[in-house]
C-alpha cells in the first residue's frame, strides 16, 4: 500500500512537472515577441523589410533607428507619413506606442 501511494504521489508531482512546463513554453512563445515587432511585422514590413533595411525599396533603413532619430520624430512619421510612405499606417494608440517602443530598441 505504501508503494502503491509512493508511486502515485511520483505520478502526480511527475504530471504537475510536465503541465507546468508546457505552461511556460505557452508564455514563452507568446510573449517572445514584442507587441510593437509584430505591428511592425503586419504593417511596415513590405516596404522596410524583415531586417529593417529596406533592400530592393525606396524606404529607409531603419535598422538604427533608435540611436538615430527621438520617439517623438518616429512617431509623427507613422501618423503623418514621408513623401511616398502613407500616413495613419497605425491608428490604434496602444500598438503606436509598442511600435515606437520597438523601433527605438532597434540600434
Ligand atoms: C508604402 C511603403 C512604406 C510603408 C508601408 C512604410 N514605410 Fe516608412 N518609409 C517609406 C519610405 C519610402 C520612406 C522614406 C521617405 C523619404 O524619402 O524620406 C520611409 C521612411 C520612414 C521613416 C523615416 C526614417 C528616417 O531615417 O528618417 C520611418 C521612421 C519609417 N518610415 C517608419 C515606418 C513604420 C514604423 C512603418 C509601419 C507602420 C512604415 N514606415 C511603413 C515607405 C514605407
Amino acid at each position: 500500500m505504501k508503494r502503491f501511494l509512493l508511486s502515485l504521489m511520483a505520478v502526480v508531482i511527475l504530471s504537475a512537472c510536465t503541465s507546468n512546463k508546457e505552461t511556460t513554453e505557452e508564455s514563452r512563445v507568446a510573449s517572445e515577441m514584442h507587441r510593437g515587432e509584430v505591428v511592425y511585422k503586419q504593417t511596415c514590413v513590405g516596404c522596410h523589410g524583415v531586417d529593417l533595411r529596406g533592400r530592393g525599396s525606396s524606404a529607409k533603413d531603419l535598422s538604427q533607428i533608435g540611436s538615430e532619430k527621438s520617439p517623438e520624430y518616429i512617431r509623427s512619421i507613422i501618423e503623418n507619413g514621408t513623401r511616398s510612405m502613407p500616413s495613419d499606417l497605425v491608428t490604434d494608440e496602444e500598438d503606436l506606442d509598442a511600435l515606437v517602443e520597438w523601433l527605438m530598441e532597434q540600434k
